[in-house]
């Protein structure tokens, strides 16, 4: 009954994940005693197979660190200069917490005339110098500032002095004990900068305290051997990348992602054998491609590693201005069957809008999802959020727009050098899907009810399955699709948990 992967996806048509559906096998095991622990590469394991992409409207410190602490990773994007990204990457190591506040630092001298100047932030810093890394001198909390009848004054004046501050590794738990014992509304916390003074790195609130202890618990945070979160980044495959790298690994980045579009090319081969023999310890993940030719270029050059994907995302216009790329799904297959060969992990990078997907792109052979535009409008994202026609919005942008282009990301597209610029990419805006601590846990929930309903326990079970001919597959037809969605009502309600 059905077809087996390898008939199916040999027919020369190209399948994207709605394409195809999963026949379902049999159930011998609850949904809970599913694992969805995963490789990343060769040696960087998590036990949530999720990766927020390397893109400036997805992953920052924020983003990165959340992920970590679900059991997920985040790849910084490049699209800033080298400085910038390794400290990306520190303060997302640095915290024991999942989450990352805009901080404001005003001096002992300085006012604060508008609300706007807290950005959206609860509280402002006065230090010595007004600098991130100068001594804490006072807080001022935002609802107390709001109170005072005349702003012009200096903050020195107003300030609550000798504010307590608590060391940046305490756990979330530690913070919020210690907030609730001492009735605090928010705490900052330090870290000693190797003796040359402490630097404010964070702050945890009771708002945040209580938004957090209401969302689900998921699996094991992200830790590697420093005892720190895992967080990943972008380079390009440009000689100033070399350089580029260099920063990254001082700032203890634990794995490193080759952003390119078409990943097969002399520039990236030879960038990969340069990583390698100069940094031999660090995992390093090449791509994108799509095809077994260019998987095996990669995997010989000595990946650990491979992305997957090509013109799937959701704000990628490759195929249409470049007529190539492939259909996730079939792409997916083709490059994991050739990866699993050589024990090469591989990412499914882009066209992810559902838990669905993730089971689909799982099955087929990846070991973990890259997601950009599932992310995009959470809490954790880069950005604020506006209001677009009634609804709150956060922007998402391809890295091949001309918006993200101008800023640096034309490397990606091999356009840097290029005297016309082309965009591969366009620039949009996402609804708000609140935080990923939150909704993350709720799709690995659904995750596993799909890998229960394939009796799959785990990533690897799914893989044998598939490889074995033992799941079966179908394509949909465009009937099936609509049949498959939800169909026939004058209105209904989408909420999924
Ligand atoms: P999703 O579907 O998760 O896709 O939003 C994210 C992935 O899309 C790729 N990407 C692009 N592809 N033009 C492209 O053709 C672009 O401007 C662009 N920006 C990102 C990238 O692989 C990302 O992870």
């Amino acid at each position: 009954d059905g077809f087996p992967a390898a008939r199916l996806f040999d027919q020369g048509f190209s399948y994207t994940y709605d394409d195809v559906i999963f026949l379902p096998h049999y159930i011998d095991f609850p949904t809970d005693a599913v694992s969805l622990s995963t490789k990343l590469s060769r040696r960087v394991a998590l036990a949530t197979p999720c990766v927020a992409s390397p893109m400036d409207t997805v992953t920052e410190s924020s983003m990165a660190a959340a992920m970590a602490s679900l059991g997920a990773i985040g790849i910084i994007h490049s699209n800033t200069t080298p400085s910038h990204q390794a400290s990306l990457i520190r303060l997302a190591k640095s915290h024991k917490i999942p989450f990352n506040h805009d901080l404001i630092f005003k001096s002992p001298s300085d006012s604060i005339l508008s609300a706007e100047e807290f950005s959206s932030a609860p509280c402002i810093f006065v230090t010595e110098s007004g600098t991130q890394n100068s001594k804490l001198l006072g807080t001022v909390a935002k609802s107390d500032w709001e109170k005072l009848a005349e702003k012009e004054i200096r903050v020195s004046e107003y300030m609550t002095k000798s504010p307590v501050s608590l060391p940046a590794g305490y756990s979330f738990e530690d913070v919020a004990g210690y907030l609730a014992k001492n009735k605090l509304q928010f705490v900052p916390l330090v870290r000693d900068n190797d003796g040359e003074g402490e630097e404010i790195v964070n702050l945890v609130t009771a708002d945040d305290v209580e938004r957090i202890q209401g969302f689900p618990k998921l699996a094991l945070p992200s830790v590697g051997f420093d005892g720190e979160f895992l967080v990943g980044a972008a380079i390009g495959t440009r000689e100033t990348d070399k350089e580029r790298l260099e920063h990254l690994v001082k700032a203890g980045v634990n794995v490193v992602v080759l952003d390119s579009s078409q990943g097969n090319s002399i520039y990236q081969i030879e960038m990969i054998k340069y990583i390698k023999q100069t940094y031999p310890e660090l995992d390093l993940i090449g791509g994108n491609v799509v095809t077994a030719y260019q998987a095996q270029n990669l995997i010989q050059a000595g990946v650990d590693g491979l992305r997957v994907g090509m013109g799937s995302g959701s704000i990628c216009t490759t195929q249409e201005v470049c007529a190539v790329g492939r259909g996730q799904a079939t792409a997916v297959y083709k490059v994991a069957s050739i990866a699993a060969q050589s024990g090469v992990p591989v990412v499914a990078d882009g066209g992810i809008s559902n838990s669905g997907h993730i089971v689909k792109a799982l099955t087929l052979g990846a070991s973990t999802v890259m997601m950009g535009s599932f992310l995009a409008g959470s809490h954790e994202a880069p950005g604020t959020y506006e209001i677009q026609g009634g609804r709150r919005v956060k922007k998402y942008r391809g890295m091949g727009s001309l918006e993200a282009m101008m800023k640096g990301s034309d490397a990606r597209y091999l356009g840097d050098k290029a005297k016309l610029k082309i965009a591969q990419g366009v620039v949009g805006s996402v609804a708000d899907k609140g935080s990923v601590l939150k909704f993350i846990p709720y799709t690995m929930q659904a995750v596993k009810q799909g890998f229960q309903d394939l009796g799959a326990s785990s990533l690897q079970s799914a893989h044998d399955l598939l490889r074995s001919d033992v799941l079966r597959l179908e394509v949909r037809t465009g009937a099936a699709q609509v049949e498959g969605g939800v169909h026939g009502l004058v209105s209904y309600e989408k909420k999924s948990f």
